[in-house]
Parts: C-alpha cells; structure tokens; sequence
C-alpha cells in the first residue's frame, strides 16, 4: 500500500519550544485553563484551528512581496479580483496573478482590459472599478463578511417590510459555524438548521441503502417544507461547504443542485458560506458519480454556479493568513430582490473595514490570498492534504479510538461518547474540556472541544440538547505538520485514552453566560 506522493517540501522550518508537564501546568491555571488563551509557542502541535494558520507557498510569499499599499486600487485588489473571476466563475485556473503582476507585466493594457470587462451576471461585476453596481466587498475574514451580511440584510428588510412588526426573518443552513450562527441572530435572524440525519453513523446509507460520503448535506425533505409552511418568511438558504457545524463534512453536487432549485422555485436566494469549498470540490471528484473525470476548477465553477451569492474566509481555502469576501451575483435573485443593498454595503464597509479596495486587509495580503486561491485548486495538493487528515483518522482507529468516519475536509473529530463510554460522565460533566487540558498538559497538544460546553448544551432547549454531539476537534493546518507530528498526537491520544477514567471533569467559574463563552471564561478541572 503505497501512500499518495506528498505535494510539497519544506524550505523554512520554525523550532519549537521544549517545556514540561509541570510548566505547561501552571501556565494553564494561569489562564484560568481556557485553552484559547494557552501561548501557542508553548505547544508542539496546535490543532485549535485551520484558519489562518496554513503555510504558505513559495509562489504566495513571492506575491506577496509584490504587493503595494496604495489605499485606493492597489495591484492586490485588481489580482483578487480577478483571480475570484477564474477560480468560482470561470473555472479556470490560468495564473493571471503571477504573469502579470507578479513577474511585473502589467502595463496600461492589463487595467484597460480589467476595467472594461462587460456585465455578465458573475460575483464580480463588469468593470473592476466597482462603482456603478458593487458586488465584492473585501473584509479582513470570514466573520466580518457575515456581519457585513446580515446586519445590512436585516436593515433592508425592516425598512421595506409594510406592516409595523414584521414577521422574524428566517436563514436555513445545513449547518451554521458558531460565529456565523452569532452574527446572524446578533443582526436579528431566526436559525432553522437541518443537517441531513446520520452524521454518526459509521457506515451511513442515503436513503436508496448507498453509502453516503456526503454527511453535510441540507436535509431536502425538511428544508422543502419549511419553505412552503413558512412562505415569505426565509430570507435566505446558507450552504456551508464543508460543513464545519456537521464534522467537517462535505456536500455532494446534487444536494447543492436540488436545495438551490427549491429555493428557487420559493424565489428565496440561495448562499454558500465557501470557506472550504476547494476541499468540498475534491470529495466531489473523488466520491459522487459522474465526476471523476471533472477537474477540480469545473466542479468548483458548477458548484458556484448554482448560487446568488456567498461569504468566504480566505483564512481557509484561500491558504491565507487573513482576508474575506463576501459577494453576490450581479443579477441574480439577491440583487433583483434588494437592488440597492450593494451601496449600503459598501457604505458600511468603508465605515468599519476601510476603503473598499482593501477592506482592513493589508494590499501584500490581498496578494497572498489571490495567488492562494489558485494554489489551493491544484489536485495534487488537494489530494495529499486530504490523504494526510484521513490518515490521521485511520491511525486513531487502528488504535481503538472512536472518529467520525471518513473524516471530513480539514479535520479530524473523536467521538467523545465512545471515549468515555465506560466512565458515567454527563454532559455537563464537560469532561471532554477536561480531557482538552489533559493534552496540553501532558503532551502540548491543543485540540477544541466540540460538544455540550461550545454549544452551551445547559442552556438549549430538551429538542436543541440532542442535536449537539460530543466530538473534539483536532483541525489541521495546511502545509504545516508532517506524518511525526501526526504520529505523535495519535500516541498520545492513545495514552489518555489508556486512563480516561483520571481525566477531570470541568467546571466554568467564571463567564459562564458570554456570548460565545468558550473563548472567554474562565474554568476549572
Ligand atoms: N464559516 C465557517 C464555516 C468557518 O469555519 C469559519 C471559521 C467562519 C465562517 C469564520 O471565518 O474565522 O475568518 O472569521 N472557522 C474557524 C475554525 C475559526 O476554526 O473552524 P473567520
């Protein structure tokens, strides 16, 4: 069994620091054992997240040397841009970014053509001086885009809403992250999640008994009648791909293709939160028929085709430190719908991010993101990069230690319930954040606990309690760790496993009702 071939090399390495148990201990009680407040230079593996902490190329780094910091048009902007044009509308990948701007040949022709470029219904608009009918709006990540979004959205709504308390406005996903499900409610929206049932199941069936490789999905026949119960009352479908609340798991082209047609026929826009669609275009060609012979650029213009809009954390599949978007189709049903709300957009992006040619990100950022954008649409990257997270979960189960399986794109989730199945622990036990701080304490690993203490299970509803699963995450930076760190982190997961029935429960001592108090209270074992 011969892996895939790795993708990349490294040519800068960065050494760690060596501490001890007994240290590492005393810097957690220092921050009141929140393990985001932890120094991550005190860790040999940090799982907390992929965002923002992929390694970039060789290619990025060179762009972004080329980077100017103008605060009107600078080269970063006209090369995001345009690099969004050929990766979601497009479909090609034809490096633009690194012949003209970044090996220096852009002249007076390269903004000539950029400028006069006619309307043809995509997420960037007719000429790139985005004045006449903005549709990008640059923020500097994912989270900002959501906030843009629904704030504007739900200001829009309740001006043009004719009776004096209208009806609350509804957003249905298959699944929203924490940050996305806080701005919209923050902004005023109602939350339906339907995730297509069996996200546990370790052999999943779809309903024709295939096996489903496609655990994100959008419960069809749930979101089908919601729609027509509820008429007027959605405001938009949100399409996480992957799904990060689901595992990390991807959604097939077909599920993409029948809720967009649904929310079609309801005459309700359809969105994609795109973070990591290049990884959900990769479990497309390799597992829902009729793709395997689909490059990786024409799945990901399909997939975008179907859509009147998304937001995206370049932080993500854009392989960049930094950077968001959001953006909407030109002429698609979210613009015919709200034909002004390009302007109120970006009247509140200059407002909060900056001039909206860079958005509160830096212009070398900007570059880094575009020339990442086409790294990340590569296959063999895609490949080796998913090859190493199922890899991990492989490990871990010829361990004896329970994942979700097959793992989703960017990580890998234990299965907490099967972990402790033998200890009596309940959820509000939060003995998972205690076995979080059990491996950084022993091992310097940082690993995020996905279950009753981030979804705040004691303070959901009995019907919410039961969609919340008991999962920790271990998320896997792009570019960054090799099979030794790997096999380190499963060793060790394997050694606590060994004595799960020493690891503390946890209780919160303070912060305990924060909006999104995981990363703020402080907690005790
Ligand atoms: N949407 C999804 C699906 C995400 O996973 C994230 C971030 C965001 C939106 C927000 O983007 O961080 O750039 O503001 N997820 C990270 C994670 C933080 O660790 O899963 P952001």
């Amino acid at each position: 069994n011969v892996p895939v071939p790795p993708s990349h090399k490294s040519v800068v390495v960065r050494s760690l620091t060596s501490t001890t148990p007994e240290e590492r201990e005393r810097i957690l009680k220092d921050v009141e054992y929140n393990i985001f407040a932890f120094p991550a230079g005190l860790l040999t593996c940090d799982y907390l997240s992929d965002s923002g902490t992929s390694a970039m190329t060789d290619v990025q780094w060179a762009a972004l040397m080329r980077g100017d910091e103008s605060y009107g048009r600078n080269y970063g902007y006209y090369c995001l841009l345009d690099a969004f044009r050929d990766v979601f509308e497009r479909g090609d990948n034809q490096k633009r970014v690194f012949r003209e701007v970044v090996v220096g040949t852009a002249d007076i022709s390269f903004y000539r053509k950029k400028l006069l470029v006619p309307y043809q219904n995509g997420f960037v608009n007719g000429g790139l001086h985005q004045l006449e009918r903005p549709n990008v709006f640059i923020v500097p990540q994912g989270r900002c885009a959501e906030s843009l979004l629904f704030s504007t959205l739900v200001d829009v709504i309740m001006k043009e809403a004719q009776q004096e308390s209208p009806p609350t406005p509804v957003i249905l996903s298959n699944g929203f992250f924490d940050t996305t499900a806080a701005n919209a409610a923050e902004a005023g929206f109602e939350l339906q999640t339907f995730t297509q049932p069996g996200l546990g199941d370790l052999f999943p069936q779809d309903l024709i008994g295939k096996k489903n490789y496609f655990k994100g999905n959008i419960d069809l026949v749930e979101t089908e009648r919601y729609l027509s119960e509820h008429p007027g009352c959605v405001t938009m479908v949100l399409i996480t791909i992957t799904n990060n609340w689901a595992a990390a798991q991807p959604v097939s082209m077909a599920n993409i293709r029948s809720v967009a047609l649904l929310a079609k026929q309801a005459g309700v826009p359809i969105f994609f939160d795109a973070c990591r669609f290049a990884e959900n275009a990769y479990f497309i060609s390799e597992y829902e028929e009729g793709y395997s012979k689909r490059t990786i650029p024409e799945i990901v213009q399909e997939m975008f085709s179907y859509v009147d809009g998304f937001t995206i954390s370049l932080k993500k599949d854009g392989l960049a430190n930094m950077g968001g978007v959001l953006c909407f189709r030109d002429k698609g049903l979210f613009a015919e719908k709200y034909p002004d709300i390009g302007f109120r957009l970006k009247e509140r992006q200059i407002l909060t991010y900056g001039n909206d040619s860079y958005g509160g990100v830096s212009g070398r950022d900007l570059m880094a993101a575009a020339a990442g954008l086409y790294e990340v649409i590569k296959k063999p990257y895609l490949r080796s990069r998913i090859a190493q997270v199922q890899l991990f979960a492989e490990k871990l189960l010829a361990n004896g230690i329970a994942v979700l399986s097959p793992p989703g794109g960017h990580a890998v989730y234990l299965d907490m319930d099967m972990f402790f199945y033998d200890c009596d622990r309940k959820p509000d036990d939060f003995a998972s954040v205690g076995f979080t701080l059990e491996l950084i304490k022993d091992y310097g690993i940082r690993a995020f606990e996905s279950g009753s203490f981030a979804w705040e299970w004691d303070k959901k509803s009995l019907i919410e309690r039961q969609k919340i699963p008991n999962l920790v995450r271990f998320a896997v930076p792009r570019h960054v760790l090799s099979s030794e760190h790997i096999d380190y982190t499963v060793a060790a997961i394997k050694a606590l496993y060994n004595r799960r029935h020493m690891i503390p429960n946890v209780q919160i001592t303070r912060g305990e009702d924060i909006r999104l108090r995981h990363f703020q209270c402080g907690m005790k074992p």
